[in-house]
């Protein structure tokens, strides 16, 4: 049916074609299949990419910029050992201001120039109480607690009727890559349930207590919205969590955004051997 293959309008089209237009004008002869989205805790597999072009998130048409200390902020095209990759590292957030069909964007721009998976990384609190600081987690579903959806555009009218289906929205085939990688890389991995909230502050003890009871592992304030877009583009997701602090009342005192990054940056090497054991795996399989 006609209808079935018409681009999403949730995005204006001349947008959507100038960022991809920019893009691919130099990807050379690379052909990417795979993008990774760095949040906190991963921007150091940047360092594993060997780059043939990349892009300051404010040179990209309509690509939301990123002001939060530790995300950089920039579009690499490049290798990582031989897979072509695409990495986003940095990302905007809903709690910066950014509506979460903004966030979305970029997901919209990687589906255009031909991207078909997607490796999500953020830096989550642990509500699962088996969960330490500096463990990783692949995300078997999430809960949006954020308040808002990708899927709703900013204006009326401009919806194309489409009500996504969430049912598996992380891909299984990804997820036992993540977790080979993770044996292969010798870090520890859990897996679990992902609480997205909109922040920008972090919890109560209550919530998190309540959230616990909803079936949450863990907590964060990112993700959801590009997850959520890319299965509407119909790319395979897959999502992992570095736990860089107990949530709320889970054991640890107050909570803080350096604690967050310092656990990132003690996590660092671990992080850049799993998403290269990621890479190699997804090259062979
Ligand atoms: N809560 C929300 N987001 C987070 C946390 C947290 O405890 N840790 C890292 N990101």
């Amino acid at each position: 049916m006609a209808a079935k293959n018409r681009k999403p309008k949730l995005q204006p089209g001349a947008d959507l074609d100038a960022a991809v237009e920019l893009v691919r004008s130099r990807l050379g002869r690379s052909r990417p299949a795979l993008a990774i989205i760095l949040g906190s805790g991963f921007h150091g597999v940047s360092a594993l990419v060997r780059a043939k072009a990349s892009f300051d998130y404010g040179d990209v048409p309509s690509f939301p910029r990123t002001g939060v200390k530790g995300h950089s902020g920039r579009l690499v095209v490049g290798t990582i050992g031989d897979l072509p990759v695409l990495l986003l590292s940095g990302r905007a957030h809903y709690y910066e201001g950014y509506s979460m069909r903004e966030i979305g964007f970029p997901v919209r721009v990687l589906a255009e120039l031909g991207i078909r998976d997607l490796l999500v990384t953020n830096a989550a609190g642990g509500i699962n109480r088996r969960f330490k600081v500096g463990d990783f987690m692949t995300l078997t579903d999430h809960i949006n607690l954020m308040g808002a959806n990708p899927l709703r555009p900013d204006r009326a009218g401009e919806w194309d009727g489409r009500f996504q289906d969430l049912s598996a929205v992380y891909d299984a085939e990804l997820g036992a890559l993540v977790k080979r990688a993770a044996r292969a890389a010798r870090v520890r991995l859990r897996s679990g349930v992902y609480l997205a909230v909109s922040g920008p502050s972090y919890e109560t003890p209550a919530e998190i207590a309540a959230f616990g009871r909803l079936g949450a592992d863990a907590v964060g304030m990112s993700t959801v919205p590009e997850v959520v877009t890319a299965r509407h583009c119909g790319l395979r997701v897959a999502g992992l969590s570095l736990i860089t602090n107990p949530a709320a009342g889970i054991g640890g005192g107050e909570i803080t955004h350096t604690e967050v990054m310092e656990t990132g940056q003690l996590a660092e090497s671990a992080a850049q051997t799993l998403v290269a054991e990621f890479c190699r795996l997804y090259l062979t399989r």
